[in-house]
């Protein structure tokens, strides 16, 4: 029957996904939080844009619109800044579904720990651990109320393996793990989830500046496991999307991993030829 193609399309992938949901989405200005931004608008969520970088930010928010989507300076490591931003969500829009932290940084590439300065290793732990203690912790503050919420943040593959990102980054991601899966055992008496996602190598300036890549062709010298697939930051948003919406309503304390399946393998052995 012609129509069968059509019913055997998942619901989901037709439907907007995250109708009547307000989300609050940190970094958002560029790269990976704007795209979350924009494809959780698309899929029916308000969004707040919180970032230090106020043109960037204020021009996706307009972009988007201003009954859909607007921009709060926002510096993560600020408290106040963050509460602000939470409190903003709730003025402005009515209440907080969805809180992804999604700001970070990536301190200079140095071969040696001994050659790490400490106001690198600080300034790191400061944007991409506490930052997202800060978006849990007043996300929390008002979806407890709520009794509902899904509190994302954005892993790597450095938070399940070492060996690929600064000492400084790596720490910091492994952290975020913890400190999920603490919220998450916390927070769920109060139906919230908290869940971390992780993803491989997306071309963003982040990426380009730590790996000291050309934009084009950049990723060529980087080992992936899954080969003909290029990681985009509208793969990284859909799965932002999974987690942000009531199809994921039993996952909590998760940290998922979308790599291709580059922290599960160790190719190092070579039992399978890498050639195909
Ligand atoms: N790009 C990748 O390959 C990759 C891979 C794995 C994980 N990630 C993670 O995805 C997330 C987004 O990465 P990206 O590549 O899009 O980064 P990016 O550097 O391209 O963008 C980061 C955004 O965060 C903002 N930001 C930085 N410091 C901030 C602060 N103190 N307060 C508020 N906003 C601040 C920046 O202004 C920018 O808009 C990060 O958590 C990163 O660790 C990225």
């Amino acid at each position: 029957m012609a129509g069968d193609s059509l019913l055997s399309v998942p619901a989901a992938a037709t439907s907007r996904r995250l109708e009547g949901k307000v989300a609050l989405i940190t970094g958002a200005a560029m790269s990976i939080g704007e795209c979350i931004a924009r494809s959780f608008c698309k899929h029916g969520a308000k969004v707040v844009i919180a970032d230090i970088q106020d043109d960037l930010g204020k021009s996706v928010a307009e972009d988007l619109g201003a009954h859909v989507a607007l921009f709060v300076h926002c510096d993560v490591t600020i408290e106040s800044d963050v509460e602000k931003a939470v409190d903003t969500a709730v003025s402005i829009f009515g209440k907080l579904d969805i809180m992804v932290n999604n700001a970070a940084v990536a301190d200079p590439r140095k071969p040696s720990i001994v050659e790490n300065e400490l106001i690198d290793f600080e300034r790191v732990v400061k944007v991409n651990l506490i930052g997202p203690f800060l978006g849990t912790k007043h996300a929390a503050r008002v979806m407890i109320p709520a009794r509902q919420g899904s509190i994302i943040t954005l892993g790597s593959v450095c938070s399940s393996v070492g060996g690929v990102a600064s000492h400084a980054y790596t720490s910091t991601k492994h952290a975020i793990v913890g400190l999920a899966k603490n919220a998450a055992a916390e927070l769920g008496q109060f139906g919230i989830r908290v869940n971390c996602l992780s993803c491989y190598f997306v071309e963003t300036p982040l990426t380009m500046k730590f790996f000291k890549m050309e934009e084009d062709g950049g990723r060529d010298g980087v080992y992936s496991n899954l080969k003909g697939v290029k990681l985009k930051e509208e793969d990284v948003a859909e799965a932002a999307i999974y987690l942000a919406s009531d199809e994921s309503k039993y996952m909590s304390g998760h940290n998922l991993a979308l790599d291709g399946g580059f922290t599960t393998i160790n190719p190092a052995f070579g039992l399978f030829s890498r050639n195909a």
